[in-house]
């Protein structure tokens, strides 16, 4: 019987992975995803909890839905993502139109859950033993939705407690994903037509190095798995994201000189450029070891682009900590960065930390941080005019064509050629803004 499945993902990108794993499951038992609530017999929502902001949005849509579910009585609602991981038994206690909770970790059982469903069923175990299981994508399940370019999982969960941050213990401990599953998962995937492949996990740079599953080679590490990924015949551009600075080596950071399709883009989270700041927030490193990597990347890779993540307003940031991060910025000079007020998190130790910032002096070191980054940003942006870029095509709408390059800038092209997604053409710059640059096919 056919049912359809509307499935909503706040958050990172792997949750989005999650979420298709999800579908992809819940295919296998003819479940069809659809692209409005309205024609669902199964919403998923699959949560985040980085910030209050997101907690906060996804309960305000769960509320939504209880006059939905008062309409149609048979429709099912499932919290899968870190905020039923935090909150567990106490969403179906607030939401009780809620059927399923369903834990990180728990997402490959969804199946059985679906099946099985009782009134309100909590499945949020997260175990320290944690193997991530085994799941290739077959030819049925990953043909709806494939495009050019897709995630794939390497690792889940963190062990760094870096202590703003919720995810150690929404995601559990680390644990890294079998190379030989994830290299025949990406097999099927270029057999499928994909051409680009990100890798991703919390903290990619210490893949294989904390619980290793049973089977895997001793002492392989991420950059191994970087050069065995690069070295499956039709993949065309490799990425991964996200990096603990503290974790890179010289190794990896050779990848980029020794790996052609490796694309020149780096997200190297720096939080903050303070090292009293860093300290609390424990990342374990310092202003200058951050400034060093950033160097040697340079050197091994000269038109790396590098962005990064900033937290502004921690428990303490003086006026001072905060020029630091300004500075971070001018001597870096980052091609992009997300930046967030700091935000306190349900069980996290920077919660009881003294000395919260007001909201004011965060809104304004916020504003300013991101001012100085778009214009930054811009001039970046205005010296790739007049150069040649390989680009991958995204869509073509018979008037422009959308591509990206591999340093991930967004390339419109005035064209009406239809090209295929995923097709690679070469583009000159002729202009530049702050969120993309416009080419001229060569
Ligand atoms: N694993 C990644 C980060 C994942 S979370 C890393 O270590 O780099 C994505 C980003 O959210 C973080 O880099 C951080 O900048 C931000 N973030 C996490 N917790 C936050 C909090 N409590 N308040 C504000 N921003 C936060
Ligand atoms: Fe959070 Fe730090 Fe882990 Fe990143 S490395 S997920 S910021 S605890
Ligand atoms: Fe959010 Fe969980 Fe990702 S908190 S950022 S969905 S790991």
């Amino acid at each position: 019987m056919q049912r359809n499945v509307f499935i909503k993902t706040f958050g990172c990108q792997m949750n989005e992975r999650d979420s298709e794993i999800m579908s992809q499951i819940l295919g296998t038992l003819g479940y069809i995803e659809c692209l409005e609530e309205s024609q669902a017999d199964l919403i998923i929502l699959n949560t985040c909890s980085i910030r209050a902001k997101a907690e906060q949005k996804v309960m305000s849509h769960l509320g939504a839905l209880r006059k939905e579910k008062t309409k149609r009585p048979s429709l099912k609602i499932c919290v899968a993502g870190c905020v039923a991981q935090q909150e567990g038994n106490n969403i179906v206690r607030k939401m009780p139109h809620v059927d399923l909770v369903i834990g990180t970790q728990e997402i490959y059982k969804i199946g059985e859950l679906i099946s099985e469903l009782e009134d309100s069923t909590v499945a949020t175990a997260l175990s320290n033993e944690y193997e991530i299981p085994r799941f290739i994508p077959n030819k049925k399940t990953i043909s709806s939705g494939t495009s050019y370019k897709k995630f794939v999982t390497i690792m889940q969960g963190c062990n760094n407690f870096c202590t703003y941050c919720v995810v150690p213990y929404t995601r559990g401990r680390e644990v890294s994903r079998n190379s030989d599953d994830i290299i025949e998962e990406i097999r099927v995937l270029i057999n499928n037509g994909v051409k680009e492949v990100t890798l991703l996990g919390q903290n990619v740079n210490s893949y294989g190095k904390t619980n290793p599953v049973s089977n895997q080679k001793p002492g392989y590490d991420f950059a191994d798995l970087l050069h065995d990924v690069a070295n499956i015949e039709g993949l065309k551009r490799l990425r991964f994201t996200t990096s603990n600075p503290k974790d890179l080596t010289d190794r990896l950071m050779r990848c980029f000189r020794d790996i052609p399709l490796l694309c020149p883009q780096f997200h190297l989270p720096v939080q903050a450029g303070s090292n009293n700041v860093l300290k609390r927030m424990n990342r374990k490193y310092t202003r200058e070891s951050y400034l060093e990597l950033v160097d040697k990347l340079r050197e091994y890779r000269p038109d790396i682009v590098i962005t990064t993540d900033v937290i502004v307003g921690f428990p303490g940031e003086t006026d001072e900590d905060f020029e630091q991060t300004m500075d971070m910025l001018e001597t870096v000079r980052y091609h992009g960065s997300f930046s967030f007020k700091y935000s306190d998190r349900p069980g996290t130790a920077s919660l009881k930390l003294d000395n919260k910032i007001s909201e004011a002096v965060k809104s304004a070191r916020l504003s300013r941080f991101q001012k100085r980054q778009d214009e930054i940003c811009l001039e970046h942006n205005q010296n790739f005019v007049g150069s040649i870029l390989e680009v991958m095509v995204e869509g073509c709408d018979g008037e422009s064509i959308k591509t990206r390059s591999a340093t991930n800038h967004l390339v419109h092209i005035d064209s009406d050629q239809t090209l295929p997604a995923g097709a690679i053409v070469q583009a000159e710059i002729i202009q530049a803004g702050l969120h993309s640059l416009k080419g001229a096919l060569v």
